[in-house]
């Protein structure tokens, strides 16, 4: 019997299962975001209370961009740029696909070192040279590794080389199989940790910290930040989502997968939280986001603890594999523009890439040594990097695909895709997306942006 068919001209890989799909795409979406934003910010911006606004702000914004993403790139059945330009070709609609391609390695320049980073972290934990309860200390050994510039840039390439092997393997033979067999193992991972930090004595202090609504500490600035957070968390504004939905098979429910990615992308979030801030509580340390929480923070957090090394070390597993994940999905977006159009194979287009992001990455990764005087526009390349994206790009492309759905394809369009051809019966749901996704969603987006631009300030 003929298993499967070769593939042979005209063939396109794709996502195969159900389950292949959201471990993709919930790859994409979880990543570093989750550990050192999302909590640390649920945190500050009065706990439960934050979570509510984050919801809202993910339905309004987030969600209905991600939705969008999606149908475009599985009508089109191509690459961010050449999707916009099947669906219109004579428009300029197409050069959102491009700042989509630009911005995939702008993020990947930076996100790889600091991914970097917590890959070499595997090692230092597991050695025992992060073994310390003094933040001095171990910010001594952060900042060894990070003005070191040979371990930044080897660390760096050994993590793009380490995500090109699985991208020249394939969409279904690498990503798919791949972040089917991660995510599982990063929920188990997360799950363990949480089990200790929660019943570490004294971890009712940070459950307080992560949950206790506080109505007060919510402003305008942050549901701007809740807003700003659902884009890059969700991975939008720049096509990877529409890579990914090209990926889609046809009897695949856009909505309803991009629903539960956004929730299960939450339950990730609040996880971590719960494996961080009790832990970060209970012996007394200072919650933080960011670098210092994580490489700094963190190590000294563990070190404090029984087990501790061995708890560090799964901790530092599981946030590279959510990191894992994020930066397949980025690095497919160039790859499948570049094999798809310019015909060049798979491996040639990986390898293309990865040179362009070990020339761009090394900027980013010499920011904190050879490089650190070097300043444009006031910053460090790999601060430049991180704003120019999240803060421009991402709401930029996220405005005009809202536009370009909402007002230029039309409900028609939408609810055939949307709807798998009549097949689903969601139009109460589709319904509700366009009135979304034409009004409300450009306006709060363009907010965003122009708080990214510094042209209003909240
Ligand atoms: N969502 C990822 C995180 O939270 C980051 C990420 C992956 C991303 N792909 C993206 C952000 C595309 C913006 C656009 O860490």
């Amino acid at each position: 019997m003929k298993m499967q068919q070769a593939p042979g001209k005209g063939f396109r890989d794709g996502f195969t299962t159900n389950l292949g799909v959201i471990a993709a795409t919930l790859g994409s979406a979880v990543g570093l975001g989750n550990i050192w934003k999302f909590p640390y910010l649920t945190g500050v911006n009065g706990g439960a209370a934050f979570i509510i606004i984050y919801l809202l702000c993910t339905l309004l914004v987030g969600l209905p961009v991600m939705i969008t993403e999606l149908i475009i790139g599985r009508r089109a059945r191509a690459d961010a740029i050449t999707s916009l330009q099947k669906l219109e070709p004579r428009q300029p609609w197409y050069l959102v696909g491009v700042s989509g391609v630009i911005a995939a390695f702008l993020i990947l320049a930076f996100y790889s070192e600091v991914a970097c980073w917590v890959f070499a972290y595997i090692f230092k934990a597991a050695s025992g040279v992060l073994a310390s309860t003094d933040p001095e200390v171990t910010s001594q050994a952060f900042a060894n590794m990070i003005t070191n510039p040979v371990q930044s840039l080897v660390w760096q390439w050994i993590v793009l080389v380490f995500i090109s092997v699985i991208i020249i393997a394939g969409v279904s033979k690498g990503i798919e199989a791949m972040t089917k067999r991660l995510v599982p193992c990063l929920f188990l991972l997360l799950l363990l940790v949480c089990a200790r930090s929660l019943t570490l004595p004294g971890a009712a202090e940070g459950l307080g910290f992560l949950f206790k609504p506080d109505f007060s500490k919510v402003t305008w600035a942050t549901v701007l930040t809740a807003m700003g957070l659902s884009f890059f968390k969700l991975s939008v504004g720049m096509g990877t989502m529409i890579t990914y939905g090209s990926y889609f098979r046809d009897d695949q429910n856009i909505p309803g997968t991009a629903a539960r990615v956004m929730l299960a992308d939450v339950a990730v979030s609040i996880l971590a939280g719960l494996a961080i801030f009790p832990a970060v509580f209970a012996f007394g340390f200072e919650p933080g986001a960011g670098p210092k929480l994580l490489f700094i923070t963190i190590p000294a957090v563990f070190s404090s603890m029984p087990l501790g090394g061995v708890f560090m070390v799964i901790f530092f597993i599981l946030t590279a594999i959510a990191a894992t994940g994020a930066m397949l999905s980025l690095m497919e977006v160039p790859v499948a523009f570049i094999s798809g159009r310019l015909g060049w194979s798979r491996t040639t287009a990986t390898l293309v890439t990865l040179a362009g992001l070990v020339l761009l990455g090394s900027t980013a990764a010499l920011s904190n040594s050879t490089m650190a005087d070097f300043k444009l526009l006031g910053m460090t390349m790999f601060d430049l990097l991180d704003y120019s994206t999240s803060n421009v790009l991402l709401p930029l492309g996220g405005l005009f695909l809202c536009l370009f759905i909402g007002w230029r394809w039309g409900l028609e369009n939408i609810r055939r895709t949307a709807s798998n051809e009549g097949s689903l019966n969601n139009d109460a749901v589709i319904g509700a997306f366009y009135a979304v996704v034409k009004f409300v969603t450009p306006l709060l987006v363009f907010v965003v942006l122009l708080n990214g631009l510094g042209i209003i300030k909240l």
